[in-house]
């Protein structure tokens, strides 16, 4: 199947307030998506809808064929196991060690007690540490995060939400803390995971240039709307000045 998420009709209000209006596109298998627009134009909104993270009024988003708003509990559970995401203010436990907070995407597949024991196999450990490696955290893998930097706990989260082997990374300005060689490097991993394991990114940015330079598809949103949707090549400055205007 080539299109595994498909939006229709996607409508989002808080109260009295219509954050995303009728949100109609198709995301590719493999495609590297990112999306633009100024504070308050519901970037954020519009990737929390996906993974059901906030409830649509009305609309339908299909993942290969099933209908996301409809999903609950474990199958709920399931669904966000295949599309990870980064929070925009790293939801991550002060208290755990780096370690042990990436090891905690493992826990889905575990049985009751064994996630009570926090019981990992060894290839749970290698993949942890093999991404805390990739994230430029080797040496903080036995930190408590209360000690780490902003930039470092958001670090953190990534290799959190890439231990998961997604299908889908939906990530919320995910280098938004971090200085420019941690932001490439976390961008070229991104870019790696997209072409060699076919991870499907959406990916919310503030940097026009970074956006440009890794997606290749970009969404302009303004006003909760789609200003326009299409390979990133094609996007004019004028098109990316109207957004922020
Ligand atoms: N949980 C919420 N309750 C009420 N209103 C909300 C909530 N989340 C977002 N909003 C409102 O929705 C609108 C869009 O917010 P959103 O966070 O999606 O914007 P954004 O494009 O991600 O902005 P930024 O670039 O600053 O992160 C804003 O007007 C915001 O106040
Ligand atoms: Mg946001």
């Amino acid at each position: 199947m080539n299109n595994n998420l498909i939006i229709e009709n996607l409508t989002m209000s808080f109260n009295d307030n219509i954050v995303l209006k009728n949100i109609n596109l198709e995301i590719e298998n493999g495609d590297f998506v990112a999306i633009l627009g100024k504070s308050g134009a519901g970037k954020s909104t519009f990737l929390r809808c996906i993974n059901k993270l906030h409830t649509p009024q009305s609309g339908k988003i299909y993942f290969n064929s099933n209908d996301i708003l409809k999903m609950n509990g474990k199958k709920l559970q399931k669904l966000r196991q295949k599309i990870a995401f980064i929070f925009q203010d790293y939801n991550i436990l002060d208290n755990l060690y780096t370690i042990d907070n990436v090891l905690t995407s493992f826990l889905v597949n575990k049985n009751f007690i064994q996630s009570l024991f926090g019981y990992y196999n060894k290839d749970d450990y290698k993949l942890a540490i093999k991404y805390i490696e990739k994230v430029g955290l080797y040496e903080e893998t036995f930190k408590k995060c209360k000690y780490l930097s902003g930039g470092q706990k958001q670090r953190v989260a990534i290799a959190k939400a890439i231990c998961q082997k997604p299908e889908i990374l939906l990530a919320d300005e995910p280098i938004s803390n971090l200085d420019e060689k941690n932001a490439t490097d976390i961008m070229e991993l991104f870019k790696k995971l997209n072409e060699k394991k076919n991870i499907t990114i959406l990916i919310n940015l503030h940097d026009v240039n970074i956006a440009k330079k890794y997606s290749k598809k970009i969404i302009g949103i303004k006003n909760g709307k789609i200003s326009f949707y299409k390979d990133t090549e094609s996007v004019t400055d004028d098109e990316i000045r109207e957004l922020y205007i």
